[in-house]
């Protein structure tokens, strides 16, 4: 028994090391850790559970047979973030580079389908020189298992990628079908073909971080939703975020502690809005006044900051904010913020996250590279998210409201729950000089009349009280009393029951 014993703590000794010192060291000196050290870092203490730590691949071409490593260049279990159960693999770049064989993709599978099973997040920590060159279609059939399961497990279980080394080819359509994708800055790159064979073909000179690095993820690509220093702070995140979601589509977000009074008031909001309403403000304070204790998981900073997408918690439960950004863009709706907020408001009915929107819009973007863009089918993104949500939608309207992006931002009439304003909301078709222009065209040369007609259209329109007559505003609130509103409300929709009709599935403008 003894013999077994210890011939069971050499073969564990043996997987643990991986591809060996020399490598290991190398890894370090990129300033990447290792497999296991992310694991480590990234679930409770002691608690990781390991899966396959034995298996080695069958490959026999190229020598292959004389190097088989126990775990196969993947390390993979389950474990807990505080105390709630996560399935995570890792891939080790000190075995062949953490290259997907056959084996390597069996072992992701593996969890992949316990954590369907079972209702648990997925997380992968991806560090791979892609399809183990050696292999050949047999690495190319175990992605695609993989892939396969990506799209299984979509709005069944959360599952997250963390981009932690290389990631090219077609290796980067896992991550991509996940929900979030974080980077590590300066040591990670994702792309489908790189800096060399980009050469070939279009004759540009890039690098792998100009063409994949972190900063043109989360800025130009909105591929990646963060990126973060170091490998320590990216997974310490991954934490932080885990703990806003539920564990699967049946299960709610778990309910908090939380050390803030739902009815406080904050006077400061009564004076957000500037006297001038073409001036911005800073739609984060809101955010951060109604919060849990200030608390704001933000996805997708760097990318279309006119909108604001991210997590906070109200009387300790998780709620999906997406909120217009009058810092940027002056809050307008355009491409790129529709499809950053349609995403992220199809995550959370997905998984039965409650919605705050707010709302300061002075509508879309007009201009050639928008409509050549197709600015229409994004824009119709939003809507379509917000219209087929069923999980709890309240609205607060700030400032502008206007003409389709009034409709879009969560109305009463996409099935908003509470619909409420400000006294500061303007909701109408479109502002009162462009109104003024266009239905008084004859008096344009008259200033004095044109700015007649203008001060007219604001009286009437520029209120929240011709949607509220109508019962589209159902109630118009202090701002001073926003965070006890919107928690009273959200409160009062726990048990909301909304069903969509039947179908296989709906047809979103993709
Ligand atoms: C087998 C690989 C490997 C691979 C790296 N290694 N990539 N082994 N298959 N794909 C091994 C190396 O031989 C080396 O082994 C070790 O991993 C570390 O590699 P280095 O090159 O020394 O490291 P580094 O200089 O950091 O460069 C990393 C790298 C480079 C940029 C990832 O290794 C590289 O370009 N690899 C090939 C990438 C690639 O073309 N992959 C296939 C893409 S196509 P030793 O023994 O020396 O430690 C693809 C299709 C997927 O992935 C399709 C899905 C549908």
């Amino acid at each position: 028994m003894k013999d077994i014993s210890t011939e069971l703590e050499n073969r564990r000794a043996l997987a643990r090391e991986g591809g060996g010192q020399r490598r290991i060291d190398a890894q370090h000196a990129k300033g990447k850790l290792t497999a296991r050290e992310r694991i480590e870092l990234l679930l409770d203490e002691s608690s990781f559970e390991e899966f396959d730590m034995f298996v080695a691949h069958r490959c026999t071409d190229f020598d292959m047979e004389e190097q088989r490593p126990s775990g196969d260049g993947v390390v993979t279990g389950w474990g807990t973030i505080n105390g709630r159960m996560v399935y995570v693999f890792s891939q080790d770049f000190t075995v062949f580079g953490g290259s997907l064989s056959e084996t390597h993709a069996q072992k992701i599978c593996k969890i992949m389908d316990m954590a369907v099973q079972n209702g648990a997040p997925i997380i992968g920590l991806n560090d791979s020189g892609g399809a183990r060159i050696q292999e050949g279609v047999a690495s190319l059939a175990g992605y695609a298992e993989v892939f396969q399961r990506n799209v299984m497990a979509s709005g069944v279980v959360p599952q997250v990628s963390v981009i932690m080394g290389p990631c090219a080819g077609g290796a980067v359509y896992s991550p991509a079908m996940t929900d979030f994708i974080f980077m590590v800055k300066d040591s990670s790159y994702m792309f489908v073909t790189g800096p060399d064979v980009v050469k070939t073909v279009t004759n540009e000179i890039v690098t792998a971080e100009e063409l994949g690095g972190s900063s043109t993820h989360t800025k130009k690509s909105a591929v990646a939703d963060g990126a973060f220093d170091n490998d320590v702070e990216a997974l310490a995140e991954v934490r932080r975020l885990v703990d806003f979601l539920p564990l699967n589509n049946r299960e709610k977000a778990p309910v908090r502690p939380f050390y803030d009074a739902p009815n406080r008031i904050e006077n400061s909001l009564d004076t957000l809005i500037p006297d001038n309403p073409n001036s911005p403000y800073d739609m984060k304070e809101l955010i951060l006044k109604v919060a849990d204790e200030r608390d704001f998981y933000e996805i997708q900073e760097d990318f279309a900051k006119n909108i604001i997408t991210g997590f906070i918690r109200l009387e300790g439960q998780t709620v999906g904010i997406v909120a217009n950004q009058p810092m940027f863009l002056a809050g307008c709706l355009d491409i790129d913020s529709s499809r950053k907020a349609a995403r992220f408001v199809r995550f959370c009915d997905a998984f039965e996250i409650p919605i705050l929107t707010l709302v300061d819009v002075p509508g879309f973007l007009p201009g050639t590279s928008q409509e050549y863009g197709g600015v229409i089918k994004h824009g119709a993104k939003l809507l379509f998210a917000y219209g087929e949500a069923t999980v709890p939608k309240v609205t607060v309207i700030t400032r502008k409201a206007y003409g389709g992006a009034y409709d879009v931002m969560s109305s009463k009439h996409l099935r908003g729950d509470f619909n409420y304003a400000w006294p500061t909301a303007e909701i109408a078709v479109m502002g009162a000089k462009g109104a003024t222009e266009i239905i008084h065209r004859a008096d344009l040369v008259n200033t004095d009349k044109i700015s007649q007609h203008t001060q007219d259209y604001e009286d009437r329109f520029a209120n929240p009280f011709v949607a509220a007559e109508r019962g589209f505003i159902d109630e118009v609130i202090q701002p001073h009393s926003t965070r006890r509103r919107v928690s009273r409300a959200f409160a009062s929709l726990r048990n909301k029951s909304l069903k969509n009709p039947w179908k296989k599935h709906d047809n979103i403008p993709l």
